[in-house]
């Protein structure tokens, strides 16, 4: 029998997306300028810039490095704050029906609830996504990342106010990725994003200065794409909770490698930045990918890795 539309839609424990593609937070903004490219209501879910309870303007200039294959950038995660937010965006969002997912961050645990509970109640939110990462800010934010313990009682913190799904996002800068997902998984997340910017840098040989103000960033891009499809296969395999494949996705093929090692949905960063488009091509592509191999649903590919050893 041939598939003539191929169903794309994806559960994430609570969470139900119409297809796998998602924006990653700090590339896509809120979404706004976008809107204007493409309609938004054709992705899976869009994630806004990591969201803090005040705002915050971040490390200060040069923030972006290009490098081979990828960037380098130390934002500092830069942003409006809850109150603005919640005042001046949420109105804009909510008239989407895409999913909104909020990535959260702070300084502090107390910072996480309070951002927790500024998003209580708020229906155009869909999920939170708890950035436990912050490689680029002076703050406790690699505790929250690297230490399993901390970074459990940051997920109990926020699931105990959340009145959604929670996303807890993790950090590729630890020794084991899998011990910080047994943590936030024992914790109650109900999913799991990874992988977040590893820490890198670059420098100048003329200046002899880092080329980044604040010395080191975040490398992301498709340099980063195997070190994040080793870490998705890794996780897949310790946790039972969904996870959401992230780093250097830049196309359908570079997707599926995710979707078959049993990531239920990826998201879109660098890639937005030299074509704006390209998670909305990924679902186009997939779906025709689909109708072309006989693929009834995308499910049916996810986690259908072949180890060795092979017959
Ligand atoms: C400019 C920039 C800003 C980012 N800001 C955030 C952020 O606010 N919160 C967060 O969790 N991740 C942030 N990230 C990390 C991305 O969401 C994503 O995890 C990372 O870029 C890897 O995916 P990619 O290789 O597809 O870009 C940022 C990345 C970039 C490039």
């Amino acid at each position: 029998m041939s598939i003539t539309k191929p169903d794309l839609s994806v559960t994430l424990g609570p969470l139900k997306l119409q297809n796998p593609l998602m924006t990653s937070s700090g590339t896509f903004g809120y979404g706004q300028e976008y809107s204007e490219l493409f309609d938004l209501n054709s992705l899976g879910g869009i994630v806004v810039k990591g969201l803090s309870v005040n705002p915050k303007t971040g490390n200060p200039p040069p923030r972006i490095v290009e490098t081979a294959c990828g960037m380098l950038n130390a934002i500092g995660l830069a942003n409006m704050g809850l109150k603005a937010f919640v005042e001046k965006i949420v109105p804009w969002l909510a008239e989407l029906t895409t999913r909104v997912v909020v990535n959260i961050y702070g300084h502090t645990i107390d910072d996480y609830r309070a951002v927790a509970e500024g998003l209580k109640g708020i229906d155009a939110v869909s999920a939170l996504e708890v950035n436990i990462s912050c490689p680029n800010v002076e703050c406790g934010g690699m505790v929250f990342g690297t230490d399993p313990k901390v970074a459990a009682q940051v997920t109990e913190q926020v699931l105990k106010i959340a009145d959604k799904p929670v996303i807890v996002k993790l950090s590729p800068n630890v020794t084991d990725i899998r011990v910080m997902a047994r943590a936030v998984e024992g914790a109650g997340a109900h999913v799991i994003s990874l992988i977040n910017a590893p820490t890198g840098m670059a420098v100048d040989i003329k200046t002899r200065r880092p080329k980044l103000a604040n010395v080191s960033g975040g490398l992301t891009g498709p340099a980063i794409r195997p070190i994040a499809l080793h870490m998705v296969h890794q996780v897949v395999r310790t946790v039972k909770i969904p996870v959401i494949g992230i780093g250097g996705i830049m196309n359908y093929q570079d997707a599926l490698e995710f979707f078959i090692v049993g990531a239920r949905a990826v998201q879109v960063g660098t890639a937005n930045f030299i074509n704006p488009r390209t998670a909305l091509n990924i679902v186009e592509d997939l779906e025709r990918y689909c109708i072309e191999n006989g693929i009834a649903a995308i499910t049916d590919i996810i986690g259908t890795l072949d180890l060795p050893p092979w017959k």
